[in-house]
C-alpha cells in the first residue's frame, strides 16, 4: 500500500527511524546531519528527552481543553513568556497550530482593529513581492509567491490587496546605490502605493522581517524597516511582521525586528517556537491593538478548535525555557558569523554561487548561471533540488527553493541548523555542501 499523497506522487521519501541532536537516522541505516531543521523548525535538534517529558506530562494531566471552557497553566505561562521576550510593546498572544493560521488571525485582527476604531473603509492589505505568509487562501493571497498563487488566482480579488517590491539587495539594489538610498527608494515606493490606494482604505502592511524560503534568507538593508514603521505610523496602518521562519532566535535575537529597531503592531512566530516537537504558531499583539479591543468589543472575532492547545503550549514553553537556560539564542548570534565565514570560504569562489547571505543560523546560497550578470538559472528550481538530493546522498540536509523569481527562474538552498550545532558540525556542513555543489555542477547545469 502507498496511501499517502506524497509531495511527489509515487515517490516515497526515506522512512525516518529516529533523531538525536543534529542527526536524523533513516530505516536503511543512513545518518543525516540536519543542517536545515526541516524548514527552519528544529532549533533544539531531535530526540530531546526534556521536551518529550514536558509533552508527556501535559498529556498525562490533560492533553486538550476547549478555550471557551478552560485555560491551562501551560497556555498562560507560554503567553507570559512569549510576550515578555517580544518586548515592552507586546501585550497579548494567541496560539495556533501552524504559521498559516497565525497569519490568518493577524490579518483578521488588523481588520477588526480598524472596525472597532470606527474606520470600516480600511480593508486593503499591502504585501511584498517574493514573500510567503502561508498556504491557506488568505495568507497565500496577501503574499507575493506568484507560482503558488497562479492556480487559485480566480479566488483572489485584487480589489483589496496589492504588492510593493520586497527588499532584496543582491538583485534589486542598483550598483550606484547605497543601502540607505535603496531602503529610502523602497520606502518611497510604499508611500506612492499608499497614495494610489488612499491611506484611509489601508488596513495593514505585511512583511517577513528577514525574507525566508521564497528567495532565501535575505536580511533587509539597515533602516528599511524604520522607514516602514514611520510610514505605517503616519498613515494609521497596522504593521504585521511575519517572523514565522526568521523569529524565535533563528537570526540571533528572539525577534529579527529587534535588530531592525522597530516594534510591530502584530508579529507572528511559529517554526522555532515549538522546535518541531509540537505544531505551533503564535500571534503576538501590541498594547496599541490590544487596548482597542479591550475598550471595544472585548472579543477577537476568531476561533479555532485547537487554539491554545495544552500539549502544544507545554512543548513550546519547554523549548523556550531550554533555549533561555542554555543561552542558545546568544550562541546563534555568536556563531552565526562563523557559519557565514565557513560558507564563504567553501563556496565563495564557485562560478555558480552568486550570493551567500544570512544572519544568525539562517543562511542561503543563491546559484546563478553567470556571476557577473547575476543571470539566474531558468530551471524552475531544478538546480536547487539537485543540490538538495546530492547533499542528502552525502548525509547532509539542506532546504532547496527555486523557480520563484520572475519567469520561474532562480535557485537557492537554505541552511538553518539547530542552535545546538557545534563548531565542528558547522565545518562539516560547509564541507559537505561544497562537495554536493561541486558534484552537481561537474555534471553540467542543465536539469
Ligand atoms: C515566512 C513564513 N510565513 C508563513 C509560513 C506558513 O507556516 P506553516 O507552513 O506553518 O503554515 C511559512 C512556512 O514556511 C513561512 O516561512
Amino acid at each position: 500500500m502507498n496511501s499517502i499523497l506524497h509531495r511527489t506522487l509515487g515517490r516515497k521519501p526515506p522512512l525516518v527511524a529516529n533523531g538525536k541532536g543534529v542527526f536524523l537516522n533513516d530505516r536503511e541505516g543512513r545518518t543525516y546531519l540536519d543542517a536545515c531543521g526541516g524548514a527552519a523548525v528544529s532549533c533544539l535538534g531531535h530526540g530531546d528527552g526534556e521536551i518529550a517529558a514536558a509533552v508527556f506530562a501535559q498529556m498525562r494531566d490533560v492533553a486538550y481543553v476547549h478555550s471557551s471552557f478552560f485555560t491551562t497553566e501551560a497556555t498562560e505561562l507560554l503567553g507570559d513568556r512569549l510576550v515578555g521576550l517580544c518586548g515592552p510593546w507586546a501585550r497579548s498572544a494567541l496560539f495556533f497550530s501552524s504559521g498559516s493560521e497565525s497569519m490568518e488571525a493577524a490579518l483578521k485582527l488588523a481588520r477588526q482593529y480598524h472596525l472597532e476604531r470606527g474606520e470600516p473603509h480600511r480593508v486593503h492589505v499591502i504585501g511584498r513581492t517574493l514573500s510567503y505568509h502561508g498556504a491557506t487562501l488568505g495568507a497565500l493571497g496577501f503574499g507575493g509567491l506568484e507560482n503558488r498563487k497562479v492556480a487559485f488566482a480566480p479566488w483572489f480579488s485584487n480589489d483589496h490587496r496589492s504588492l510593493v517590491q520586497t527588499c532584496y539587495p543582491y538583485r534589486y539594489k542598483r550598483p550606484d546605490e547605497t543601502d540607505a538610498e535603496y531602503g529610502g527608494r523602497l520606502a518611497a515606493e510604499l508611500e506612492l502605493e499608499i497614495q494610489r490606494v488612499g491611506a484611509a482604505r489601508i488596513a495593514a502592511f505585511v512583511a517577513e522581517t528577514v525574507a525566508g524560503a521564497t528567495i532565501g534568507a535575505v536580511p533587509p538593508v539597515d533602516g528599511y524597516f524604520r522607514h516602514v514603521r514611520d510610514i505605517c505610523n503616519r498613515h494609521g496602518i497596522i504593521l504585521i511582521l511575519d517572523e514565522i521562519m526568521c523569529g524565535m532566535g533563528r537570526c540571533g535575537s528572539w525577534l529579527a525586528c529587534h535588530d531592525e529597531g522597530v516594534e510591530p503592531d502584530i508579529v507572528c512566530v511559529a517554526k522555532g517556537l515549538g522546535g518541531g516537537f509540537q505544531p505551533v504558531g503564535a500571534m503576538v499583539v501590541s498594547s496599541r491593538v490590544h487596548s482597542v479591543l479591550e475598550a471595544g468589543s472585548r472579543s477577537f472575532m476568531h476561533g479555532q478548535t485547537y487554539m491554545g492547545h495544552a500539549t502544544v503550549c507545554a512543548a513550546a514553553l519547554a523549548v523556550i525555557e531550554k533555549l533561555d537556560r542554555l543561552k542558545l539564542v546568544r550562541r546563534v548570534a555568536d556563531r552565526g558569523p562563523v557559519l557565514g565565514q565557513l560558507l564563504r570560504e567553501a563556496l565563495g569562489g564557485h562560478a555558480h554561487v552568486g550570493d551567500i547571505r544570512g544572519r544568525g543560523f539562517f543562511w542561503a546560497v543563491e546559484f546563478v548561471e553567470d556571476r557577473a550578470t547575476k543571470q539566474p538559472f531558468n530551471s524552475g528550481g531544478a538546480v536547487a533540488t539537485r543540490i538538495k538530493a546530492a547533499a542528502m546522498e552525502k548525509g547532509l540536509l539542506c532546504y532547496p527553493g527555486g523557480g520563484n523569481l520572475p519567469g520561474g527562474c532562480g535557485d537557492h538552498i537554505l541552511l538553518s541548523p539547530p542552535f545546538i550545532t557545534s563548531d565542528e558540525q558547522l565545518e562539516q556542513i560547509a564541507a559537505k555542501l561544497k562537495d554536493a555543489i561541486h558534484q552537481v555542477f561537474a555534471k553540467g547545469t542543465q536539469p
